[in-house]
């Protein structure tokens, strides 16, 4: 029997969450240590799935996997397979609805493992028309940039009018994530920072700010000016947490990150829950921060080092 295999790593962005869904720039890593597998393979009548969260009929997926069920629909179509002979098996260490990128990455992998069976080349361009049929239905008005995040393998720069490029890493540092374990909810986070920026005109000076953040921290990233992305860091988090999307956890692992030794540390991702990173100069500051983060209940921390994202022929 032939399988189909597709596999796609996570995400975290550094800088320009919810402000990136307005227009502005945002800055995200690819996070290559966590990883989707989704195995396909197609027999007359198999129809099934299996998965972390639902193992069942395939014809009968549950409401919030809606996006997946919708993009299913187009592979099939596309592929001229009927869906009810499909059989589809996802396991993935990229934990969901915590700002990792994990929905970008199932829908990515389920395309590969199409391609992969059929045998055909899938090109950026495909990929991301398919990945956004299930990301804007997944995400209220979702901006791109976990779809961007999730195909490359760089850092990126990211704004909807100029898409995504990569960016030189030249700063020396590491970013400890922090999962509070709660669950965050990107279609709720995008409508409270809304309503929060519909709520004064003063916000939309603060989205301007966020924006700007991001480009500060290119250049930062790009001349090694670790300060300065720990300064733009904080300052982002203290803007987040204006338009309502932080948490009291997030809010007590940024405190704890700093208090430990890193210089910069905010949430990522949509927020509300998720996951916290901190920037530290030193691995012995962030094995620190690890431990501490560790002791005030993160269920889960991964250390990252900046080095990893040089450009090989740099
Ligand atoms: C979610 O990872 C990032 C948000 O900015 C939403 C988006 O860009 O689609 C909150």
């Amino acid at each position: 029997m032939n399988i189909g295999i597709g596999k796609a790593h996570g995400k975290v962005i550094l800088v320009g969450e919810h402000s990136v869904v307005y227009g502005k720039s945002a800055i995200a890593l690819p996070l290559l240590s966590k990883e989707t597998t989704v195995e396909i393979f197609i027999s007359k009548n198999v129809n099934s799935f299996s998965s972390e969260y639902y193992t069942g009929e395939l014809t009968s997926l549950p409401i919030n996997l809606k996006g997946i069920e919708t993009l299913l629909n187009l592979l099939c179509e596309k592929f001229s397979v009927r869906i009810s002979d499909l059989s589809m098996k996802i396991s993935s260490t990229i934990p969901a609805n915590r700002g990792m990128g994990s929905s970008a990455a199932v829908s990515l992998a389920i395309i590969r493992a199409f391609y992969n069976l059929y045998n055909q080349s899938l090109s950026d361009r495909e990929a991301r028309q398919l990945v956004m049929v299930a990301e804007s239905i997944n995400h209220q008005n979702a901006s791109g940039i976990d779809l961007e995040t999730v195909i490359s393998q760089l850092p990126i720069f990211f704004n909807k009018s100029e898409g995504s490029s990569s960016i030189q890493v030249k700063i020396k540092g590491y970013i400890v994530i922090a999962d509070t374990g709660e669950l965050g909810n990107t279609h709720a986070a995008v409508g409270t920072f809304k309503q929060n920026l519909e709520a004064s005109s003063s916000m939309l000076v603060k989205l301007e700010q966020l924006g700007s953040l991001a480009d500060i921290s290119k250049i930062a990233i790009q001349d090694g000016s670790l300060d300065f992305l720990a300064s733009a860091m904080n300052k982002a988090h203290n803007i987040l947490k204006t338009f309502g999307v932080s948490s009291d956890k997030l809010d007590l692992f940024v405190s704890l990150a700093l208090l430990n030794g890193a210089i910069g540390a905010k949430l990522t991702g949509s927020g509300q829950g998720g996951c916290m990173i901190a920037l530290c100069k030193t691995k012995t500051i962030a094995e620190s921060v690890e431990k501490a983060l560790n002791e005030a209940g993160a269920c889960e921390t991964i250390l990252l080092d900046m080095e990893e994202y040089y450009e090989p022929n740099r």
